[in-house]
């Protein structure tokens, strides 16, 4: 059974007024314990709306979202019990840190969990340790760091939750390539160490293709494809019927190979570029 599912899920911001938008239409998503899938789409194709929905922050207009199994509006128990279970981490959380000290932001989240006092603490340095904040930034005031380690406090915050599911919108929007390769790694890194089922949601297909286990392509609040990330990146017409494009990694094989060279052209993460580059500098004897 799948962990996370939506049937029929709809949603329309302003119903009845003349601002009315259908934000998704008829979603039908299943999400498999243990999975990392990438959400991709472009802007106004309703991946937040949509994230919204999975941890019962929104109420669909119609449709549902289930949890193993059992609707999470079904009782007021069942939707607070969702956003505990369901870890949901907005676009530019770091707007959201209010606390006077980073210890204190990240136990936010825990503390109104009524856990005692000792379960807090030991939750806000585990969360940390995943996003490698440091012990001595603690004490400071989270307006003391800079954007991209604010972002992992705020991110941090919500680990401390122990969700279930964890979802990310947009984790690394508008930071620089090293400040983004270091969330996806250390997001990464906690997926392997806790198994947790993850959802990331991203505008960057090459984000997404170095770590998603399976993509979701939106378009008009609609899935209009699934699949694996090769299955997905593979078909760079569909990529294109949907206003996304391939990633940047692999237009350049695909202008190499445009060119004579002779290399692969399913190459989608700087990992599978630099094996194909080796193999070809090694078949010309460039490399031993
Ligand atoms: N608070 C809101 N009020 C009215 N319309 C909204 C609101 N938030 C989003 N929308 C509209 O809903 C659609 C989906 O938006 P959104 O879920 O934010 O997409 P994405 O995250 O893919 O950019 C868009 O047409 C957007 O303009
Ligand atoms: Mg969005």
């Amino acid at each position: 059974m799948p962990i996370l599912e939506t049937q029929n899920l709809s949603y329309v911001y302003g119903e009845n007024t003349p601002f009315r938008v259908q934000a998704l239409e008829n979603v039908n998503l299943s999400i498999e314990k243990g999975e990392l899938v990438g959400i991709i789409g472009h802007t106004g194709s309703g991946k937040s709306t949509l994230m919204q929905h999975l941890n019962g922050l929104v109420k669909p207009s119609s449709g549902k979202v289930l949890l193993d199994g059992a609707d999470i509006h079904a009782s007021k128990a069942a939707t607070y019990a969702a956003r505990f279970r369901v870890g949901l981490c907005f676009q530019y959380p770091e707007y959201q840190l209010f606390e006077s000290t980073v210890y204190r932001d990240i136990a936010f989240g825990p503390r109104n969990m009524g856990l005692s006092k000792e379960q807090v603490d030991e939750r806000v340095r585990r969360a940390a340790s995943y996003l490698e904040i440091r012990d001595t930034w603690l004490n400071k005031s989270p307006f003391d760091l800079s954007g991209g380690e604010k972002r992992r406090v705020a991110i941090a915050g919500v680990l401390a939750m122990e969700p279930e599911i964890l979802i990310l919108d947009e984790p690394t929007a508008g930071l620089d390539p090293r400040g983004r390769a270091q969330i996806a790694s250390l997001i990464e890194n906690y997926r392997v160490s806790t198994g947790s089922t993850i959802l990331i949601v991203s505008h960057s297909m090459d984000d997404v293709a170095e770590t998603a286990t399976r993509v979701l392509v939106m378009d008009n609040g609609a899935v209009a494809l699934s699949g694996t990330v090769d299955e997905v990146f593979r078909d760079a017409a569909a990529l294109e019927r949907h206003g996304l494009d391939v990633p940047q990694i692999t237009r350049v094989f695909l202008s190499l190979r445009a060119r004579g060279v002779e290399v692969r052209t399913d190459i989608y993460t700087e990992k599978q570029a630099r094996r194909e580059l080796i193999r070809l500098f090694k078949k010309r004897g460039v490399l031993q």
